[in-house]
């Protein structure tokens, strides 16, 4: 697996070979390297690749023997090949929004410290019927999933960059656990800041499946028909970067910074995806988080419900999501609700 922290820049690959840029770009176009984009469109070249170059380089630089040379170029090609499989290119883009099928445990197509906010909901491992997840693993491999996803999004935030984590509050069914602590603590052990934790009340969901020992105090349960979004960060609270501009009214100001949030959950059936959250919510965190113009991330990406709310507030969106279908199901929802084609980026947002 190549890590994005294996991955170097134009100036950075040319040190690394012991090259000029020029004779790097002159590599990449004699297709004896190859580099990926990141969203921003700058070059990245691996360091695996770049070594897998540098060993083979003597036969290559000078070919006295061909038949040598040509076995050489060879495995170089193959590596090449090789590495091509896994760099990661969008399912879909355009100048604001992108969207890779990938799993966010491999992409390698997102720099570090490029991301301004993340805004994600991860499976909740309550047996969902995911087309490609496993919605049913053991509490400590969830817990084990979840750090080392965690550790991928801490790598991507900038360092004023902010963490919006939809989690369930707590499970009650298969055995009673402490989502929301459990999970905020693994994120502070990895570096992330805690800020605080909104709760989201979510009317129209009924959560109720059992009372436990009914109107015994034996074993009676306690369920909270509400989810939490953790609010974490990366170093510092105060945001820096970025243009600056906020967008948030005075009454959604007062509103949204008051903790408890009151909105209903969305229709698995009318969106076509077995767990989205509503546009609202990231539509919230975005315009309290972040400034015009900024890179948010969802690395759980669903049925694209953050990249709607990005294109409606004007931010750039990045969505990763392993499953084909829902990929499409996130496209044609920019289409189709997002309005894609009628939007344009405002240029003083500063469109990449
Ligand atoms: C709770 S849903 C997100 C729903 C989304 N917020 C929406 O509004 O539609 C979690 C999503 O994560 C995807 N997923 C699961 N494991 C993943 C992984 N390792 N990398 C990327 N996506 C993954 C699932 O396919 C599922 O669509």
């Amino acid at each position: 697996m190549i890590k994005s922290k294996f991955l170097l820049a134009t100036k950075e690959a040319a040190n690394y070979v012991g090259v000029s840029i020029a004779t790097i770009y002159r590599m990449e176009k004699k297709g004896l390297i190859i580099s990926s984009k990141t969203p921003g469109g700058q070059r990245r070249f691996s360091k695996d690749v770049l070594e897998k170059y540098l060993k083979n380089s003597f036969t290559i630089e000078a070919p006295q023997n061909p038949s040598k040379y040509k076995k050489n170029e060879f495995q170089i090609r193959e590596a090449l090949t090789d590495y091509k499989v896994k760099i990661s290119k969008p399912y879909y883009h355009n100048d604001f929004i992108w969207i890779y099928n990938d799993d966010i445990l491999n992409l390698n197509s997102i720099e570090n410290k490029s991301i301004d906010l993340i805004v994600t909901s991860p499976p909740y491992n309550v047996n969902i019927l995911y087309n490609s997840h496993n919605d049913t693993m053991s509490y400590d491999d969830y817990l084990s999933f979840t750090k080392k996803w965690l550790e991928r999004c801490y790598d991507f935030l900038k360092d004023d960059g902010r963490f919006c984590l939809n989690i369930p509050l707590d499970k009650n069914k298969g055995g009673q656990q402490s989502v929301c602590a459990d999970i905020t603590t693994i994120a502070k052990e990895i570096g992330f800041k805690y800020h605080s934790t909104i709760v989201w009340n979510e009317q129209n969901i009924s959560r109720r499946t059992a009372w436990g020992s009914w109107l015994s105090a034996s074993a009676p349960y306690v369920i909270a028909p509400v989810e939490v979004i953790v609010v974490l960060y990366k170093k510092e609270w105060k945001k820096m970067s970025g243009s600056r501009k906020s967008d948030v009214t005075k009454k959604e100001f007062m509103e949204w910074t008051n903790g408890v949030w009151n909105f209903s959950g969305e229709s698995k059936k009318r969106i076509g995806h077995p767990a989205p959250f509503p546009v609202e919510l990231p539509r919230r965190c975005i315009k309290l988080f972040s400034f015009v113009g900024d890179t948010i991330l969802d690395p759980f990406l669903g049925s694209g419900s953050t990249l709607l709310a990005c294109l409606r507030t004007e931010r750039k969106g990045i969505g990763i999501e392993i499953d084909k279908k829902y990929c499409e199901l996130a496209k044609n929802r920019l289409f189709t609700e997002g309005q894609i084609n009628q939007l344009k980026l405002n240029t003083a947002t500063g469109g990449r």
